[in-house]
């Protein structure tokens, strides 16, 4: 099946969102929502989730999933906002377990932070499956990046996170808690073992060196031909050696310290204190 695949690109935080429709029926998935935040100010829009919303109603759609490739580190997620708006449950992988003991710790929370992954309404594992409408949705484990990074396989199209980017900008960093440049490798190998014909989609795009438009569609056969990083059959050595080089060079994300104390409660601020007010920290000399 081919299912109906809409982006949306944030310029803020070179995020693509997705909305992928049932071609035969009305339900559809949104996957890597945004929420938009000023670090500055402190102050949460709504706009880019906004146009999702619209896209939605306007199509009359039924929102089935809300799903994350992954807890991000640059984004905060528009998911607990976009359910309330216009339903779906929200997934994500399992192992978001670990991330939130990784995270739990760096954050100090206390214990009414719970490191289960009982904020998200489904946690997924390899070699699950689930439905949007008449369109099948398998999932592959493909950590790395993080050790929760999903790839979610609808139909023909592979909705890939924060892997593989497109062939020009080669794959996603490996240098956060958690993350293997080893591992990464060898989920690459999953999806490249995907039929030659299958859409990627990636979930950020940032240009590259001769390139002036942002895209984020591609191909398996592409990827493995073309891929600066992983294509033409490049081995796991010189891949680890090049990624951890280059990793060792990357600033951290922008929004790395309110994204993940939100992304790990599933896109919910923490508890507000008894004034009501709500705060997010800023852990001193630890990321
Ligand atoms: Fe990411």
């Amino acid at each position: 099946m081919t299912p109906d695949v809409t982006a949306f690109f944030d310029k803020a935080t070179n995020t693509i969102s997705f909305v992928v429709k049932d071609p035969e029926g009305a339900s559809c998935a949104i996957i890597d929502s945004v929420l938009d935040f000023d670090y500055s100010s402190g102050r949460t829009d709504t706009k880019s989730a906004d146009d999702i919303i619209a896209h939605v109603q306007k199509h009359d759609l039924k929102v089935e999933w809300i799903l994350e490739s992954h807890v991000h580190a640059d984004h905060l997620s528009a998911a607990p906002y976009l359910q309330e708006k216009v339903g779906g449950k929200i997934g994500i992988g399992k192992n978001i377990t670990l991330v939130q003991d990784t995270f739990g710790k760096v954050f100090n929370e206390g214990t009414e932070f719970q490191r289960d992954g009982s904020q998200f309404d489904k946690l997924f594992e390899e070699g699950d499956s689930f439905m949007i409408g008449q369109l099948r949705g398998d999932v592959l484990h493909t950590p790395g990046h993080t050790p929760a990074c999903m790839t979610y396989v609808i139909g023909d199209a592979a909705f890939v996170g924060d892997t593989l980017f497109m062939p020009d900008f080669g794959t996603a960093r490996c240098d956060f808690p958690g993350g293997s440049s080893e591992t990464l490798y060898q989920s690459i190998q999953k999806i490249l073992a995907l039929p030659d014909e299958t859409r990627i989609f990636v979930g950020h795009d940032y240009k590259a060196p001769g390139r002036d438009e942002y895209a984020w569609e591609t191909t398996v056969g592409e990827q493995k031909a073309n891929n600066v990083h992983i294509g033409d059959g490049a081995d796991q050595e010189s891949f680890v050696q090049m990624r951890d080089s280059r990793d060792a060079t990357l600033a951290m994300p922008k929004l790395i310290i309110p994204s993940l104390q939100v992304n790990m409660r599933a896109g919910q601020m923490p508890e507000p204190d008894e004034e009501g007010d709500v705060f997010l920290k800023v852990p001193v000399n630890k990321l």
